[in-house]
């Protein structure tokens, strides 16, 4: 393998700049040259390829979003973008692709490598934390975190007046965000896509509360949960106990941004590593993941034929520990 070409696609996550540094420096070490690709799969349509060094990567394992641009490409999705990115790729002589991105960007490449033929291994990239045949997914311990600090000084300021906040996190249809960080903060009730909410407990432990005067808590709640959402929640509430002080908070793309914690960094520079060493030793079309701590491989459709599952039992824990 002479040339391998790395890019980001879908949603940004912390950690994707540390990534790209793995990748550049392995191959680089292996003596096989780097492209990078602008904008995800829009820019490998587009041909907007460029060579790198070791250079390029210098000083970024430390910053948030990625260097290297990223979007959603709704071109890909069509056979004739695919036909157009697969010929540039050509034109630039890469001849292996490292990608990093979420569920969207493997079901792209599922699609990609079903019609054109290049060796190919994916990095799991999301905050959301929610691709099968991975425990991890770069970005996920940022963004908590992240979620954690906002949380926790809302609750300084409910605390300072006696009232109910309802926050909104991201995760998309996954609600592996809203759990932990819903744990982590202590938060009264915790409302995830994955389950059904049950709002008579939600209003039957407000009423205990009320009677226990005790005023100020905490719900969090996934952007995807089937209620719709922080205010959804407020107004259902407040149907119920009209004259209660309550607030609605979405916490949004701050959640996005930010320089990656230790930890993001080091599996970043894992799987980086990781997804050349993958290639050269010649095996491909799979994502790097971390099961036990350990680096595996997934076949990309098996990392795309469902969301990795949530642990109910923590959902469980929470409640009782909050209680
Ligand atoms: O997949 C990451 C994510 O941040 C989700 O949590 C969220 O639903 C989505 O992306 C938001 O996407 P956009 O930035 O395109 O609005």
């Amino acid at each position: 393998m002479k040339k391998i070409a790395v890019m980001t696609s879908g949603g940004d996550a912390p950690g994707m700049n540390a990534a790209i540094r793995a990748v550049v420096r392995t191959a680089i070490y292996n003596n096989v040259q780097v492209a990078g690709i602008r904008r995800g799969y829009q820019g490998m349509i587009e041909g907007d390829i460029f060579n790198m060094d070791t250079t390029s990567v210098s000083n970024i394992i430390q910053r948030g979003g990625t260097i290297l641009k990223t979007a959603r490409s709704k071109e890909f999705m069509t056979p004739e973008g695919r036909k157009k990115a697969f010929e540039q790729l050509k034109k630039h002589e890469v001849d292996g692709l490292v990608l990093i991105g979420g569920d969207g960007t493997f079901k792209g490449a599922h699609a990609f490598f079903g019609e054109h033929s290049l060796p190919a291994v994916g990095i799991p990239g999301t905050i959301d934390n929610d691709i099968a045949g991975t425990d991890y997914s770069l970005g996920f311990d940022t963004a908590v975190n992240t979620a954690v600090d906002a949380i926790d000084k809302i609750r300084d300021t409910a605390e300072a007046h006696d009232r109910m906040f309802i926050v909104e996190v991201m995760g998309r249809d996954a609600g592996y965000i809203a759990l932990n960080s819903g744990i982590a903060c202590g938060a009264e009730d915790i409302l995830v896509p994955e389950k059904d909410t049950d709002f008579k407990s939600i209003l039957k432990r407000i009423s205990n509360d009320k009677r226990r005067k005790k005023l100020v808590n905490i719900i969090v709640v996934a952007e995807g949960d089937d209620f719709g959402g922080a205010e959804a929640v407020k107004a259902k509430i407040l149907e119920h106990f009209p004259r209660i002080d309550v607030r609605a908070t979405i916490l949004g793309h701050i959640q996005r941004g930010g320089s990656p914690s230790y930890f993001d960094r080091v599996q970043a520079s894992r799987m980086g590593y990781a997804a050349v060493n993958t290639l050269l030793k010649g095996t491909s079309q799979v994502m790097i993941g971390l099961e036990n701590q350990q680096i595996i491989c997934t076949p990309f459709e098996n990392a795309i034929k469902e969301h990795a599952p949530l642990d109910m039992d923590m959902l469980e824990m929470a409640k009782i520990l909050s209680s």
